[in-house]
């Protein structure tokens, strides 16, 4: 009874690993930061209820929020986007799905990395698409010619994220450039996945919608403003694309026969978010990064790792000890957990994910224990 469609998906690894958690763990699995939305978000939503901004809004959503995200990747990243190519989304997890599923035809292939975000590889199954993994160096960089490679004349898009979930790890100008060009040379569509534009400890943020117009650009409020319940994202293409596509029509057809409009009163709090001080940001970022050091600084003698670029995730190599699943198993039974990295793919085989988008105290005693467990063979 159930469709093909659907019995393809995987459920997703990281919600069963953390079905047994029990009090007094320490989880250093969660995808979402720890902090509440701040103040002025909240009170701009509630004036918005208050206001009976409670009806349907337009379908690719209230025209000031998609003219302030196009004021905003003007100053951050000198790209020219029309409202008229943006369409507010549930999540950027929508967004991502309206892109696929926009493009991907059954037999499809569409690159992703390996390892990835989970949902990438979940999302082409439902558009009966076929993933095609490139392995990540062992430094989590993208090589540009395994890319060339794996493209077939059914490459239909690649999928990037920079910074990336689960390696933390952000491309460079080089390796943004070099995939823009074999987007252009290939006639395919690079789907970039933007969401932790913002939680960045070093170097910057390049997006390919600087080098071609062959790009949708995802992003969403989750991460950087901690507003992951509040569902709401975006996305984005260049006037060359749509007028050769039509592709932001075909995307409100998906979304108005599924999601009609993201949530009224949500989007005035997205609006906020971005209209007001951004010290907020600066400082949960701050955070963030005294988190990451603290975990790097305690874990760089017990595993191989890269220290992240950016998000909150780290990514350590547990060959030395096991697999992924044996130093979870390892750590679940000292109460904390943690996600294996085949959960993002084969080439997670022998890693771990670690989120440091908890307290800091937490942090310094789950290091303490990672170091007891491997270090004095405990
Ligand atoms: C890389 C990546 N993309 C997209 C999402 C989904 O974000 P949203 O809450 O905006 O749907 C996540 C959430 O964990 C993520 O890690």
């Amino acid at each position: 009874m159930i469709s093909r469609r659907c019995l393809k998906l995987a459920s997703s690894d990281i919600r069963e690993i953390f079905n047994p958690s029990s009090e007094g763990t320490i989880n250093l699995g969660i995808g979402e930061p720890d902090f509440t939305t701040p103040r002025h978000i909240v009170e701009a939503a509630k004036r918005a209820l208050d206001e009976g901004k409670t009806h349907y809004t337009p379908n690719n959503g209230i025209y000031e929020l998609r003219e302030e995200i196009c004021n905003r990747v003007k100053v951050d990243y000198n790209l020219d986007v029309h409202p008229e190519n943006v369409i507010i989304t549930c999540g950027a997890s929508e967004g991502l799905m309206l892109s696929l599923m926009s493009l991907v035809d059954r037999g499809d292939e569409v690159i992703v990395t390996d390892p990835a975000f989970l949902s990438y590889r979940n999302l082409i199954h439902l558009c009966e698409g076929r993933p095609v993994p490139v392995k990540l160096e062992e430094d989590f960089s993208l090589d540009l010619e395994k890319v060339k490679e794996s493209i077939t004349d059914k490459t239909k898009c690649i999928v990037i994220n920079t910074p990336a979930n689960p390696t933390g790890k952000v491309m460079s100008k080089e390796e943004i450039k070099g995939l823009s060009d074999i987007a252009e040379d290939y006639n395919v569509i690079i789907i970039s996945d933007e969401v932790y534009d913002k939680i960045l400890y070093q170097g910057r943020h390049y997006s390919p919608m600087r080098y071609t117009e062959n790009c949708i650009v995802v992003n969403g409020f989750s991460k950087t403003y901690a507003m992951t319940g509040w569902r709401i994202g975006y996305l984005y293409v260049s006037e060359g694309l749509n007028s050769r596509l039509n592709i932001i029509d075909h995307m409100i057809k998906i979304h108005q026969y599924s999601f009609a409009c993201a949530t009224s009163f949500a989007q005035y709090g997205a609006l906020a978010a971005l209209r007001g001080d951004q010290s907020c940001v600066y400082e949960m970022v701050e955070e963030f990064r005294r988190r990451r050091d603290l975990m790097v600084k305690g874990l760089r003698d017990v595993f191989k790792l890269y220290p992240p670029e950016g998000a909150f995730y780290i990514f350590p190599n547990t060959e030395e000890y096991g697999s992924g699943e044996d130093v979870v198993n390892r750590l679940m039974e000292r109460g904390i957990l943690a996600v294996p990295g085949i959960a993002f793919g084969e080439g997670g085989r022998y890693h771990i994910r670690l989120s440091y988008a908890t307290k800091y105290q937490y942090i310094e005693r789950a290091v303490e224990i990672i170091r007891e467990t491997f270090l004095e063979g405990c």
